[in-house]
């Protein structure tokens, strides 16, 4: 499927539904359907592809940090943009704490460092507004750009930089791959020229659609009653963490680089036997939402997973029309993240109208 240029403003995130949004989109009635509630809206994918394609008012959350700037930049900004000003005063020297260079040298290098101290401080001093979140979006997507496979994990290049030298850090990276490789050129190149590109992506997908659109950063149940007033003209897409998928702890680090401080481990009922009891919750506090949009997925072999027929029949309980639509050619989004072979998994759509 063709990527529409302001999809690439979106970070990689785990479980996106980048390539989901066309069927998304299909079971959306555009003359009915005004407003879009998404309480798990992650990198924002199909939120700003609703956004831009099908001019809804956008309503989301999410309680990653991560997903909330991106939210506040993509979504709700209906107009503010990075200059090349704006990436400059990331530069300006100051006096900050040194948090990354404290916790998280073995991923940079000392240079990058000192810059992403310097850069995430000068964002921490910005007065509230699109600019800070415009500017916390770019340099969470530097910092997943540079990073081997854009997740906080391989430290050997940047150990080898630093002990041997980039030429033999090089060599090694390159026997592994031509991505790797290029990816550690990017990590020890200066900033700038990256952050303006990034910068021109995010900008390309800034854009008003007219509305009222609202960001949020809590937990879902929280999220929930701020939508009690909507109606008809209402489509939720829920888009929670698969069972077992604790990895989106793997965006704790940037959090902590934006706040300059430590995060405390959230607790996900996903991974655990109250997953069950949850939904039920859950669907009962979405009653008043028109259409519900839900994707879920599971493992195969997992027996203690939600699978679909079982997903569906709990979600029957509360729209007796609930439609079960296996996502068969796809590959799960999550593979190029997790690495597990798409025949391991199932990934599939529960559409279900009042
Ligand atoms: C599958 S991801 C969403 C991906 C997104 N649709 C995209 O395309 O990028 C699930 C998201 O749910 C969020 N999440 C998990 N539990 C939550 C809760 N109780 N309240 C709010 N957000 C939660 C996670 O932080 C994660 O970003």
């Amino acid at each position: 499927m063709k990527k529409l240029d302001f999809q690439s403003a979106t970070i990689p995130y785990l479980g996106s539904k980048k390539r989901q949004c066309s069927t998304l989109a299909s079971f959306i009635d555009p003359e009915k359907h005004k407003t879009l509630v998404s309480p798990f809206a992650g990198g924002c994918s199909f939120e700003l592809y609703a956004k831009r394609k099908l001019s809804m008012r956008i309503f989301s959350n999410d309680w990653s940090l991560v997903s909330f700037v991106s939210q506040k930049a993509l979504l709700e900004n209906n107009g503010a943009r990075i200059s090349p000003n704006d990436i400059y005063s990331l530069f300006k020297e100051n006096e900050n704490s040194g948090f990354v260079s404290e916790n998280y040298s073995k991923f940079f290098t000392d240079e990058i460092c000192g810059f992403l101290d310097t850069a995430s401080e000068n964002i921490r001093r910005l007065p509230e507004g699109y600019k800070k979140h415009l500017l916390s979006h770019l340099l969470v997507f530097y910092i997943l750009h540079i990073l081997p496979y854009g997740k906080f994990g391989c430290t050997s290049d940047i150990r080898n930089v630093k002990a041997r030298g980039m030429e033999t850090a090089l060599a090694e990276a390159a026997r592994t791959s031509d991505s790797r490789a290029s990816k550690l050129l990017k990590s020890v190149q200066h900033p700038l020229p990256i952050l303006k590109k990034l910068a021109e992506r995010i900008n390309a997908a800034v854009t008003n659609n007219n509305e009222n659109n609202k960001a949020y950063c809590e937990d879902a149940f929280e999220f929930l009653p701020r939508t009690k007033d909507f109606g008809k003209e209402s489509v939720m897409l829920a888009d929670p963490p698969y069972f077992e998928s604790t990895s989106y702890d793997m965006y704790r680090p940037i959090n902590e680089i934006i706040l300059g401080r430590k995060e405390k481990k959230q607790d996900s009922v996903f991974n655990g036997k109250e997953v069950e009891a949850w939904f039920e919750r859950f669907f009962n506090e979405c009653q008043h939402i028109d259409l519900w949009l839900i994707t879920y997925g599971a493992k195969i072999d997992e027996p203690n997973a939600i699978h679909s027929e079982e997903f569906l029949k709990m979600v029957k309980k509360h729209r007796p029309k609930a439609k079960l639509l296996k996502l068969e050619n796809f590959t799960w989004s999550i593979n190029s993240l997790s690495g597990k072979s798409p025949r391991e998994c199932e990934e599939f759509i529960v559409i279900a109208e009042k």
